[in-house]
């Protein structure tokens, strides 16, 4: 049978798989210690819970507009007012089936055959593939090691053609845990403002972040920059709500309306009762939001010292997000072979870092309990030692 190339051409999600993969080897009795999801370890706050109940017990169990629902537009428009500084209006917002799915409508929207999109290395791995979707070209801007994975205005002018036509922006980061302070935000969507690209903001984590550190809206700074960026935000990270897919996009009105139009002829509306969950999420209490960062806190010091404990390895101590993203190049193997063997030998899951731009490291996620931290790395120890 012909497939479409451009699909046929992509790679599989590497963090969907070594989750699959390390699921059905604990559903076959395997002690597995999994650093693979990107998801928190913490159940939905029962407030948000009761509210989609109470909807679907009321009978919202019909199609919702395309835009997603009223009440939850105007709640994500007085969220990006208060907490973002951003002024949209409630028609300038579309809720869509998770971050995921906002990214994958934007640059549909937004990429024609051939453009290039720059991407910041390492990158969450969705991206150059949903580029490569759209029939562009993803173009990595290389992250240093030793720049602390962050690229300066520069990196961005030497990575940009005449074809350049989307920045992709996303502090707090996955895989590499690195947050932008606002000035070199600026800088670099400054660049974007020279070189009339627009920006792609994923700030699914900006709620994630540590010792003091916070994180910034880009649309936020200043007002050339505004006009030119699209934020996306969601449900899923910050209140842990990963499997009732809902995220959003806001942005210009013509961004916005292409990409409602081109959702409404694939996926229409978003869960009607589960965005009723959502407004819940941003009007009621926010006090999970702390106490789940301040379990991310002890388990990410936990990580950083049992990692950097082990010679041969460099790892940057990230700032948000739950990852971390440590370089074992010292070890000779290539990553989803270290990987591989990793899983194979000690039961211990983590992605490759190939499919993030990143080939010489591997990535953990420590959204898990400390103990399978602890066990974790006294497996990992032992498998980096016989290497
Ligand atoms: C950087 C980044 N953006 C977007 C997403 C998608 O999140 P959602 O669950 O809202 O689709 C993820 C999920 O892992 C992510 O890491």
């Amino acid at each position: 049978m012909v497939l479409n190339e451009r699909i046929t051409s992509i790679a599989p999600s590497a963090s969907l798989e070594v989750e699959a993969r390390a699921k059905a080897m604990a559903a076959a009795g395997e002690q597995i210690c999994g650093f693979g999801a990107g998801e928190p370890d913490f159940d939905t706050p029962e407030h948000i819970k009761a509210a989609a109940a109470k909807a679907l017990a009321n009978g919202q169990t019909k199609y919702s507009p395309t835009l997603g629902i009223p009440v939850l537009r105007k709640a994500i428009v007085t969220k990006l007012q208060r907490e973002n500084g951003l002024e949209y209006a409630p028609g300038q917002v579309l809720v869509s089936n998770g971050a995921k799915h906002s990214l994958f409508n934007l640059f549909l929207v937004l990429c024609r055959e051939g453009d290039e999109v720059l991407i910041p290395s390492p990158y969450w791995l969705s991206y150059p593939e949903m580029a490569r979707i759209a029939g562009a070209k993803p173009v990595d801007v290389i992250g240093k090691v030793e720049n602390g994975y962050k690229i300066s205005p520069a990196d961005l002018r030497r990575a940009a053609s005449k074809r350049t036509r989307v920045l992709v922006l996303n502090s707090p980061c996955n895989p590499s845990g690195i947050v932008y302070t606002p000035d070199e935000l600026a800088a670099l969507a400054e660049v974007a403002v020279e070189r009339n690209w627009t920006i792609i903001s994923d700030e699914v984590y900006e709620k994630i972040v540590y010792d003091g550190v916070k994180s910034v809206s880009v649309a936020g700074l200043s007002p050339e920059i505004f006009s030119r960026t699209i934020t996306v935000n969601g449900f899923s990270k910050s209140y842990a709500m990963t499997g009732w897919r809902l995220g959003y996009a806001a942005g210009p009105q013509p961004v916005i309306n292409a990409a409602l139009t081109l959702q409404s002829h694939s996926t229409s509306g978003a869960n009607t009762f589960a965005q009723y969950g959502a407004v819940a999420a941003l009007e009621g209490p926010q006090e999970f939001i702390a106490r789940m960062v301040a379990a991310f806190t002890e388990r990410r010091a936990c990580l950083y010292e049992r990692l950097t404990a082990i010679p041969g390895i460099r790892c940057v101590r990230p700032m948000g997000a739950f990852y971390m993203l440590p370089d074992v190049s010292s070890f000779g193997v290539p990553s989803h072979v270290f990987v591989q063997r990793l899983l194979e030998r000690e039961k211990v899951a983590v992605v490759p870092g190939e499919s993030f731009g990143a080939p010489n490291c591997v990535r953990f996620s420590y959204a898990c309990s400390l103990k399978t931290i602890e066990e974790g790395m006294t497996r990992f120890a032992r498998f980096v030692r016989s290497l």
